[in-house]
């Protein structure tokens, strides 16, 4: 394969990781022109392009080398690695990115009796995650029959072709709507961003290097607050005891009241009403919570 100087990033085209991997890449900076098959979205400030594919071909296309990186379950990713990846390069997770959450579990028919995994020997479990179902098993030596299907895995035991499933669950509305009960986790996921084990050697490789700088930001101020807030001086270690964890506060003299003073503080995670309300109780007004745009360390 001749050498390319943009990168390639590959996502799923249509599903539940869309919006969210969109919507991270643009406050990374990256921004694409919508092609007319949708296929190829070229990238237009940065040299860094999209393809946009079904999910399950996401890690072959990193490992053939189409692909630079990849946003994806990391159920896609590790079922991969277990099955067709088998033999091929290993990928490697880079970067867990917090949205996408769900598990993938076992689940049984309401009626049916279940106290442990042995209870499995012998029975018939549908999945479209043979790799990892099967691996799960071999670690606990039970002997079950693997029965891969493409989807609709959850209607299985009503048809008669399973017994159990092996299946995504999310909220948990699929399995409700079929009577079924989940009652073990094989493995708990969410979108990752996935690539070779090691970075190219190239410019491609300086660009990915960039991109983690800017994701590692975006991942953190997502959830950051900037607090802003006015202690009295003599207050102002009991306000401090109580601010939500983060680095050390920076303080500010307040013109015309020397007994006042301004206090930021980022925290790590939301401020709810009740921390606003105790800390003003120790002696703090004029409070502000903020989000953050944009952070580089
Ligand atoms: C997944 C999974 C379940 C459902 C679980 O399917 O296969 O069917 O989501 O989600 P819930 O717990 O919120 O009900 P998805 O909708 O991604 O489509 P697919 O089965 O066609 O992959
Ligand atoms: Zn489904």
């Amino acid at each position: 394969m001749k050498p390319r100087d943009r990168l390639r990033i590959a996502m799923q085209k249509s599903g539940r990781l869309t919006e969210p991997a969109l919507d991270l890449l643009n406050r990374c900076g990256l921004t694409f022109r919508q092609s007319r098959d949708k296929l190829f979205c070229f990238g237009e400030g940065e040299p860094v392009d999209l393809l946009l594919v079904r999910d399950d071909d996401i890690p072959g296309l990193i490992a053939q080398g189409v692909c630079d990186l990849g946003i994806v379950g990391r159920n896609v990713l590790s079922e991969y690695q277990y099955t067709a990846g088998q033999g091929g390069p290993e990928l490697a997770e880079w970067r867990p990115l917090g949205f996408g959450r769900c598990r993938l579990s076992i689940a049984v028919p309401q009626e049916m009796a279940y106290d442990e995994a042995a209870q499995l020997q012998g029975r018939r479990i549908a999945t479209s995650y043979p790799g990892l179902l099967g691996q799960w098993l071999r670690e606990r030596g039970l002997d079950a029959g693997v029965v891969t299907l493409a989807g609709s895995v959850e209607i299985a035991p009503r048809l008669g072709t399973a017994d159990a499933i092996c299946d995504l669950v999310q909220s948990g509305g699929t399995l409700v709507a079929n009577q079924l009960r989940e009652v073990e986790v094989l493995l708990e996921s969410e979108a990752v961003l996935a690539g070779p084990q090691s970075l190219p050697t190239d410019e491609r490789g300086d660009m990915i290097d960039l991109l983690l700088k800017r994701l590692d930001g975006v991942i953190q101020v997502r959830e950051s607050r900037l607090l802003l807030l006015q202690p009295s001086r003599h207050a102002l270690d009991a306000v401090i005891r109580l601010l939500p964890g983060g680095p050390q506060p920076t303080l500010l003299p307040v013109a015309g009241q020397p007994d006042q003073l301004m206090l930021q503080a980022l925290c790590a995670g939301e401020v709810s009403w009740r921390q606003l309300e105790e800390i003003k109780k120790a002696g703090a007004r004029e409070m502000f919570v903020l989000p953050v745009e944009k952070m580089l360390a």
